[in-house]
């Protein structure tokens, strides 16, 4: 089903019907949704789920009859609740100046309801709110779980409690970490859906959600000439990389019983090794390509130690300023070993990727920010330009590179003749810099997850057995290293992260680009 969006381009993943309830439209936008956001006073609800949540009310996304309610414990009024929604309105949308009156009308919509996690009964004292402003038509429920995760299942019992009496759909988001490892991840699941069913969660991996994340697809299946070339044939390696210029700094709490391996890589950078390595899906149908994405997780070797680097940063004074090591966070045991930085190799045993290593890093506090996959080519075969005109040609294969964030781009790096008399070879970069090529903005990651819930659009959320396979991959090392007790290697904060991760690289042969 095609279908032209309002922006005039074509947009092929909208429905005209869902799978739970078939109760909204082919835009979504006539009929009326509740979007109750447990854990409104928290972090991520102010930071990114109210933003986001605007910008698509800003964008005429959002249902025609739209109410949003905030549930926390903290006590707050409606008026408080705007206050605060107001305040942290840090959106794109907000920057480009002149939507007040937008705001305004927006922030008419929103309410807030005091209660407990677990209790039924304040629950059903949001019911009730909840029925007055669907005045007894269609009673199309989103929640979205944004508290620690120890009162979920509190949450989606709670929440589920009228869903079957109701007539319309109740969806809902869950946010990571999806448990620890493969047992408590089980139980999770099983304790989900002793309320809900697998087709009303929503597993959130906001990376999914990316604009360079969810063009993989298009990149590799509309283009002839990357398909033929995506296999051990021509690829040496692939590098998913993931590096922050920040420490833990205020989630240092949550982040110790986690660490990095658990934060980013289980999740993020391993639901795009499977996006980039799948095989072509029968259709774009959310289950024709998780059950793809399923299959690339399960052919790959679960992590060995040996294959695996561990660091932790450390405080560092440069131009006279000290930046705090992990272990200087409060909130973090002085002797913790929980890793902020990771560097692993892994296989994917099948046809297609067989022997390809993929080297994923993930790190807090290093030189830059940035979220990459680089794609490195094998060595062009033949004499005719081997070490000669200036370049070792062996070193100077081609590479592409599907810059994530910051400054999208997806450019090759290709070696080309520089130009004049005689023959000297030069690499340059075949660059397609977003910035330059599209003038709109990219949209925040949350706002594409949060219209493909309200639509019922399931193909950018984590599906159980999806989860199951990755949890698999990751829980003997984890245990392993928590076993064994593993010291990470200590690296500056602010530096490239521990030398043990070129060692690794280059024990397959592999550069970090
Ligand atoms: P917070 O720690 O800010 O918690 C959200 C709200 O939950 C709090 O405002 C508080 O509200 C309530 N809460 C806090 N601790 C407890 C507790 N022990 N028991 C019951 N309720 C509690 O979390 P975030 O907003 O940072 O994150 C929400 C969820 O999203 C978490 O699962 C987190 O792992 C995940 N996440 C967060 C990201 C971020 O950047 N912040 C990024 C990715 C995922 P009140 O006391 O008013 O009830
Ligand atoms: C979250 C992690 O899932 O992703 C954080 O818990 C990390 O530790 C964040 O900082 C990074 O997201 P983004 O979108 O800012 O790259």
């Amino acid at each position: 089903k095609t279908l032209n969006d309002s922006s005039g381009s074509l947009n092929i993943f909208k429905k005209e019907e869902t799978s739970d309830g078939a109760l909204i439209n082919s835009s979504g936008k006539e009929s009326a949704v509740t979007i109750t956001v447990a854990g409104a006073s928290g972090d991520l609800a102010k930071k990114k789920i109210f933003p986001a949540l605007f910008a698509l009310y800003y964008e005429g996304c959002l249902p025609k009859h739209f109410t949003i309610y905030g549930y926390a414990r903290s006590k707050m009024t409606n008026e408080q609740l705007r206050t605060m929604i107001s305040q942290t309105l840090t959106c794109r949308i907000d920057q480009s100046g002149n939507c007040g009156d937008k705001i305004e009308k927006f922030l008419q919509q929103c309410f807030y309801h005091s209660g407990q996690y677990n209790s039924e009964e304040d629950f059903s004292q949001l019911d009730k709110d909840l029925k007055e402003h669907e005045g007894g038509g269609l009673a199309n429920r989103l929640f979205y779980l944004s508290v620690p995760p120890d009162v979920f299942i509190d949450v989606a019992r709670c929440a589920s409690l009228r869903a079957s009496s109701l007539k319309g759909w109740t969806r809902v988001i869950v946010e990571k970490p999806f448990g620890r490892d493969s047992e408590s991840s089980a139980e999770l699941t099983r304790g989900l859906k002793n309320y809900l069913t697998e087709e009303q969660i929503y597993r959130i991996d906001h990376y999914l959600g990316k604009e360079l994340v969810e063009n993989l697809s298009v990149l590799r299946f509309s283009n002839l000439v990357f398909e033929p070339l995506w296999s051990r044939q021509y690829i040496r390696n692939v590098q998913l990389i993931f590096s922050e210029d920040f420490g833990t700094e205020g989630r240092g709490g949550y982040f110790d019983s986690y660490g990095i391996i658990r934060d980013i890589m289980q999740n993020h950078l391993l639901q795009i090794l499977a996006l980039f390595a799948m095989e072509p899906p029968i259709s774009l149908d959310a289950e024709d390509i998780r059950n793809e994405k399923v299959k690339v997780l399960r052919s790959m070797r679960p992590l060995h130690i040996e294959d695996v680097v561990v660091g932790q940063y450390k405080s560092h004074v440069r131009g006279g300023v000290k930046y705090p090591g992990y272990t200087d966070d409060k909130t973090v045991p002085s002797n913790s070993i929980t890793p902020t930085f990771a560097a692993a190799a892994l296989f994917i045993d099948n046809a297609r990727w067989d022997g390809v290593p993929f080297l994923m890093k993930a790190g807090k506090a290093l030189h830059n920010r940035r979220a990459e996959i680089r794609v490195q080519f094998r060595h062009v075969p033949g004499h005719l330009f081997k070490r000669s005109f200036g370049m070792d040609l062996d070193q100077a294969t081609n590479e592409l590179v599907i810059r994530v964030q910051p400054d999208e781009a997806i450019y090759l790096k290709i070696n080309n003749k520089v130009p004049g008399l005689g023959m000297r070879l030069d690499r340059s970069n075949l660059n397609l810099l977003y910035a330059d090529r599209y003038s709109r903005e990219i949209p925040d990651a949350y706002e594409r997850l949060l219209l493909d819930a309200i639509e019922g659009e399931r193909r950018l959320f984590i599906r159980s057995d999806e989860l199951d396979a990755a949890w698999s991959l990751f829980t003997p090392l984890l245990k392993e290293l928590e076993a064994r007790k593993v010291v990470p290697e200590l690296y500056p904060y602010g530096s490239r992260g521990p030398v043990g991760a070129h060692y690794l690289a280059a024990k397959y042969n592999v550069r970090w680009g």
